[in-house]
């Protein structure tokens, strides 16, 4: 759980130091007051980069020089865990552990995990395959660091073959072709086993996360699409690329047994993505053997009360048993009433204009 947060400088915020509950901590204020940015500053801690694309830079606060993000930790092992990431234009970016610098920032991710769900992941569910992809590889390299390897030499024979496909008619590209198709094989085929052990391992989580959260009115699947066999040669040939392969892998979602892309309403995606973390944090979870931080993101809006509180239930019940939550939310009289049904220690922090104004008990 993160005890303290110290924030100097990051995108709206000048200074802020608030503790935390080990329970449930919320932000409310008016939309730019600053919510997702401190969700944001969490989501650096733990990654050592902005949740949203943001660049080191782009958190500088306007007209500073740096920013500095702090937290305090304490482990699921009972040890406590100070983790600082900061950056300046002159020094870059300085990830550090109890005062000891990372060598590479992928040492870092894991070391305390977290899931979010923010409004921004509407295109897991609603998108194209590339980002499902993208997000399947993020959080399995997480999970083990020799897939992370293996995407890379992947992406390195693929883009090789592509340009090679494009150069044709090469004299002896025949053989170079032979050798690139082998290792697209033998990697691809190490891609897709570890993608498909775990949707495997999160269909089962993921169907019951969301009957829970539609209160069983409602039934969803997963499933991973391969092709991890290659096209026959002649159709790369023709369309100078290369067409088949793990690259083009895709997670099918369905509801009711059709596409929750297509048929799905925005409560009903939205209530998917939820279900899809939550299993997310149980892997995780299993995995690292540090229960991951759950930061919900104006997570309430477009869902109904009922599945607000069934959401709740979830995570602060026994089924998902998520560690320490983060909400932000707009409409303070809906957090309040959420937080008292919870049945969970809590705190509520307001922000205005960047300022983290008072801690309401
Ligand atoms: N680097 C930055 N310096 C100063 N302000 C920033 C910076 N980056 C973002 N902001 C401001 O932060 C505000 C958005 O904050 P955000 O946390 O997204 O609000 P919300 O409370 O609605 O979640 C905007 O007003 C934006 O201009
Ligand atoms: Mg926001």
């Amino acid at each position: 759980m993160l005890r303290r947060l110290s924030l100097v400088n990051f995108k709206n915020i000048a200074v802020a130091s608030p503790e935390f509950s080990v329970g449930l901590n919320c932000f409310v204020g008016e939309n730019g007051a600053g919510k997702t940015n401190v969700l944001d500053a969490l989501h650096y801690l733990s990654m050592g980069r902005s949740a949203f694309g943001m660049t080191d830079r782009q958190s500088v606060r306007h007209g500073e020089e740096f920013f500095v993000v702090e937290g305090e930790y304490l482990l699921d092992e009972g040890r406590s865990l100070g983790v600082t990431c900061s950056f300046s234009a002159s020094a870059g970016k300085r990830v550090k552990a109890d005062s000891k610098e990372y060598e590479r920032l992928s040492d870092h991710v894991g070391v305390v995990p977290m899931v979010m769900v923010s409004p921004a992941d509407a295109f897991l569910v609603s998108d194209a395959a590339d980002e499902r992809r993208r997000w399947l590889n993020a959080f399995i390299s997480g999970l083990d660091r020799s897939y992370l390897q293996t995407l890379v030499r992947y992406n390195a024979v693929l883009a090789e073959r592509n340009r090679l496909l494009k150069s044709l008619p090469a004299a002896d590209s025949t053989e170079l072709l032979d050798v690139l198709d082998l290792q697209l094989v033998a990697h691809g085929d190490q891609i897709h086993r570890r993608r498909a052990e775990i949707i495997e391992q999160m269909q089962p989580l993921v169907a019951r996360y969301y009957a829970h959260l539609s209160d069983d009115r409602e039934e969803v699947e997963m499933s991973h699409r391969s092709e991890v066999a290659l096209a026959p040669r002649e159709k790369d040939i023709t369309n100078g690329f290369t067409t088949s392969g793990v690259h083009r892998d895709d997670i099918v979602m369905r509801i009711g047994g059709h596409p929750l892309r297509r048929y799905g309403s925005q409560g009903q995606q939205k209530s998917f993505l939820i279900a899809l973390k939550l299993a997310q944090l149980v892997i995780v979870s299993e995995a690292t053997g540090e229960k991951p931080i759950l930061l919900l993101d104006d997570l309430f809006d477009k869902l109904d009360t009922g599945r607000v509180e069934r959401l709740l239930s979830l995570v602060v019940g026994q089924t998902v048993a998520a560690g320490q939550i983060f909400i932000s939310d707009c409409n303070r009289a809906r957090l309040e009433d959420v937080l008292q049904r919870g049945g969970r220690e809590y705190k509520l922090f307001e922000l205005r204009g960047g300022e983290l104004i008072s801690e309401i008990l």
